[in-house]
């Protein structure tokens, strides 16, 4: 049994996410937090909501709200979002929470220690009709890479560039549009990045098996040579700059750190509001001489995030000299697109989680966005292929399968496990199958190549039934009603099987099946074994146990379902 610790990339507060933010993150990481406790595996999953920069100030304005007060119902907004779904955080906090603004100071000041903060002047844009400085998304203008006319002071919307806001022609504030703005020199702390280039580069070099998306980003930016970075910006909401005794930091009243410096260190805070909240111990988790040296740390996230986490975090932990748990495996990856472009929430294309839930139930969406997740390219949605996932592989792989299988026991087995019939071709067939494809779907959870464990399971299921067609124990019933007993027995097996392998993706139709055929909890589990025991799923249900036929499983999507969505969410027409 291994201890794994899961990070989903915590979602920016300024809004309820959409379904491409869930597919690129939160989602991944549940599905394979789910599937590692069903092995046995120790896991803690921890997310939160990222409250603070200019995201978080510009949202509240255009929501007209307090920001503390926004974020607050955002990340109630959000957490229920995330529960909809059923994302199975141990623990979903706050960045803004004490905990985090603790220890983000903490680092701060032990990083300064060290020598690797300092303080330096640096330029600025200053809005003389907002009377504030505009750091990040507080100022827009024309990108000088590519042109844009909106390109944000942090990043150009358009080509990706990362920017610094003094670099925007034409630079106006997002806050009144006001042009009247100019350069002023103003002091911030510098982390001194450069400094730990090696030791990062020696240490992204030792980390075994990361995706090449990960690597060769890290690799990337180290070749191109690691600058210092910021770590304060002008803002008044966020954590406050102090120095070694607790004391506002001389010069920086109206300054606060980075969203980008605190938000990662937030994934140690909100484990330690997890262990305060639980009676945990998070040091086990975090400090290596604790006990977190034996912990596989997985860290999920879109690409956009992969510089900050195997680059920044990482010096921010690695700089301060004590001994944390650092990132062993990441996962992450490319955009889903809406239709091949943006989603935009101002121009009415794509869905929000808090909208998708209205629209079909959160098994149709799991199974959807981790069938297509877009691990090697971008993955566009389409209403199409929605209902082709929803209605080819979940009601009639799956549904069909579990509904025949059942309804057939109920009105010719009375209900019951037939406990006569042996087992013949159509049963050492299916046994093969199984003792191939199951090790291979275990193996894709474990290495986290999504796409291949859902074609996986898809293909179990497709071999259930491909089994009942062989095996046709409505056929035999008429002439052999022990023939027919040792399909039906299989066939309730298999459906037993099925519900199990489908709870990381679909646990609600997942429960269904496994209430419906009686499986109690503790043979939920993934103990599969070896060939000899993966042989014996074909007759694992105690015979005679009675089952019931559950609810439907999965409505079928209509040609006029998507034309009604296509009309209120933006489609292909
Ligand atoms: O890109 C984003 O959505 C960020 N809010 C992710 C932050 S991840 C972290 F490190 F906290
Ligand atoms: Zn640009």
């Amino acid at each position: 049994m291994a201890r794994i610790l899961i990070t989903s990339a915590l979602p920016y507060i300024n809004g309820v996410k959409h379904m491409g933010n869930l597919a690129g993150s939160m989602l991944p990481a549940d599905v394979y937090a789910r599937a590692m406790r069903l092995m046995g595996h120790e896991v803690l999953y921890i997310c939160a909501t990222d409250e603070h920069g200019t995201p978080a100030e510009l949202a509240a304005q255009d929501a007209g709200m307090d920001v503390a007060a926004y974020c607050e119902a955002m990340h109630q907004a959000q957490k229920d979002a995330g529960a909809n779904f059923k994302l199975s955080y141990d623990y979903f906090g706050r960045s803004s929470a004490p905990s985090n603004h603790a220890l983000t100071q903490h680092f701060a000041n032990v990083l300064e220690e060290k020598g690797l903060i300092e303080e330096r002047t640096s330029q600025q844009v200053y809005s003389n009709a907002d009377g504030r400085y505009l750091p990040d998304r507080y100022v827009e203008g024309t990108c000088p890479n590519c042109d844009f006319e909106k390109a944000r002071g942090d990043q150009c919307d358009n080509c990706g560039k990362l920017l610094d806001p003094v670099d925007l022609i034409d630079p106006y504030s997002a806050v009144s549009g006001s042009k009247d703005v100019e350069i002023r020199d103003t002091n911030h702390l510098y982390l001194k990045q450069s400094e730990l280039s090696n030791r990062l580069r020696d240490w992204v070099n030792a980390t075994k098996g990361w995706p090449v998306l990960a690597s060769s980003i890290a690799l990337k930016w180290l070749d191109e040579g690691l600058r210092d970075r910021s770590i304060t910006r002008d803002l008044k909401w966020g954590i406050p700059v102090t120095d070694a005794s607790g004391q506002p930091r001389a010069g920086f009243d109206d300054k606060v750190f980075y969203v980008w410096f605190d938000a990662p260190i937030e994934y140690i805070a909100a484990t330690q509001d997890w262990a305060a909240e639980t009676g945990g111990d998070w040091e086990n988790w975090w400090r290596t001489d604790k006990g977190a040296d034996d912990v596989t740390y997985v860290q999920f996230m879109g690409k956009d995030n992969v510089a900050f986490h195997t680059l920044s975090f990482p010096t921010t932990l690695i700089g301060s000299g004590e001994p944390w748990k650092l990132v062993d495996q990441l996962k992450a990856f490319n955009w889903v697109t809406w239709y091949g472009g943006k989603f935009s929430t101002s121009q009415k294309r794509g869905v929000f989680m808090d909208q998708a839930i209205d629209i079909a139930p959160s098994d149709c969406w799991r199974w959807h966005l981790m069938a297509n997740a877009p691990e090697s390219a971008d993955a566009a949605f389409t209403w199409e292929e929605f209902q082709s996932s929803v209605n080819s592989d979940l009601a009639n792989v799956l549904g069909n399968f579990v509904n025949r299988i059942t309804k057939y026991t109920a009105s010719k087995f009375d209900g019951k496990v037939p406990e006569t019939g042996e087992a013949g071709e159509a049963e050492a067939w299916i046994i093969s199958e199984l003792q191939t494809r199951i090790p291979d779907l275990i193996r894709y959870y474990e290495t986290r190549e999504f796409r291949k464990a859902m074609a996986e399971t898809r293909a179990i299921w497709a071999a259930g039934n491909e089994y009942l067609t062989q095996a046709a124990p409505w056929t035999h019933y008429k002439t052999d009603v022990e023939q027919a007993a040792i399909g039906v027995r299989t066939g309730l097996n298999l459906a037993a099987l099925f519900g199990i392998i489908a709870q990381p993706i679909i646990p609600d139709a997942a429960d269904k099946i496994l209430d419906a055929l009686n499986i109690p909890q503790e043979n939920r589990t993934w103990n599969f074994g070896d060939k000899a025991s993966i042989a014996g799923l074909i007759d694992a249900l105690p015979r005679g146990l009675e089952v019931s036929a559950p609810d439907v499983l999965f409505t079928k999507i209509e040609t006029d379902d998507i034309e009604n969505w296509t009309s209120l969410y933006g489609g292909g027409t």
